[in-house]
């Protein structure tokens, strides 16, 4: 069965993009994965190549006007992108009135190829609409937190929305971990807020290790690459090949 796992935080800037397009590559390795970009920001899109303005279809066209999914290749064939440009934004006003709102998303993804083994989805940074019908489309949701004390503090807002979602649209829902990410271990504030995020966080989902705070992440997208072809020997390659692992069990 596909795994499809949304990387859902409301927050903007935690890396969720920058940790979708890593471990959909890490993923792929041995995998087949598709990635969708959620986000009317389009970063997940930019990231992997595409320039969003220039795009002619997108996750919009599928999920307003029901025409099918165009995935794009990324790197190699077993990874593949659904991308988003800013048509999105307009999704979330057309969707409150729209059939079957709720099941959008999860109707759009049920009519793929059934040999992807994972599907990730990109959330966009909000509480929205387009979040939600991305946890009702997911059989599993992974939760990136910034090691930092504010990031934290959204945790409650999150974990409410998990719930509400669990209540009634997608009881099966499952949090398989939260991510602490750009965690710099030279920083105390960063360990008082990682040690924060085990203590409270621990009792809902496994905390994983954290994503080490690096540039490299951003000089290796603005090449449009995975951190591990860009700097194959990076510690955090191995850290993300990790939670790759944890996920694939
Ligand atoms: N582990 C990290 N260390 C340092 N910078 C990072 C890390 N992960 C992501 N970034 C940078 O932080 C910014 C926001 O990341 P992004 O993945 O777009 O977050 P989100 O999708 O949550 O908004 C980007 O410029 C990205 O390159
Ligand atoms: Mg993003």
């Amino acid at each position: 069965m596909t795994k499809i796992i949304s990387l859902f935080n409301q927050s903007g800037g935690v890396g969720k993009s920058t940790l979708t397009m890593n471990l959909g590559y890490a993923l792929a390795q041995n995998h087949k994965v598709l990635l969708v970009d959620l986000d009317p920001q389009g970063s997940l899109s930019l990231f992997m190549g595409l320039e969003p303005s220039e795009l002619d279809k997108t996750i919009y066209d599928s999920l307003i006007n029901d025409e099918p999914l165009l995935t794009h290749s990324y790197l190699d064939d077993s990874l593949h992108l659904v991308p988003s440009n800013i048509n999105l934004s307009g999704a979330e006003l057309e969707l409150v009135t729209a059939d079957m709102r709720d099941l959008r998303l999860k109707d759009t993804l049920s009519i793929v190829p059934d040999d992807y083994d994972f599907i990730l989805i990109d959330c966009p940074p909000s509480l929205g609409l387009l979040s939600y019908i991305s946890l009702v489309a997911s059989t599993h949701l992974l939760v990136p937190i910034q090691t930092q004390y504010k990031s934290f503090c959204g945790t409650e807002l999150l974990l409410s929305t998990v719930a509400r979602v669990k209540k009634r649209a997608n009881r099966d829902l499952e949090l398989l971990a939260f991510v602490p990410t750009m965690f710099a271990k030279s920083n105390s504030q960063d360990n008082r807020a990682l040690e924060a995020i085990k203590e409270q966080l621990a009792e809902f989902a496994p905390v994983l290790d954290p994503i080490p705070r690096s540039t490299a992440f951003a000089d290796a997208v603005e090449n449009h690459l995975p951190l591990s072809l860009h700097s194959p020997k990076h510690p955090a390659v191995k850290v993300i090949n990790n939670i790759a692992n944890f996920i694939s069990q």
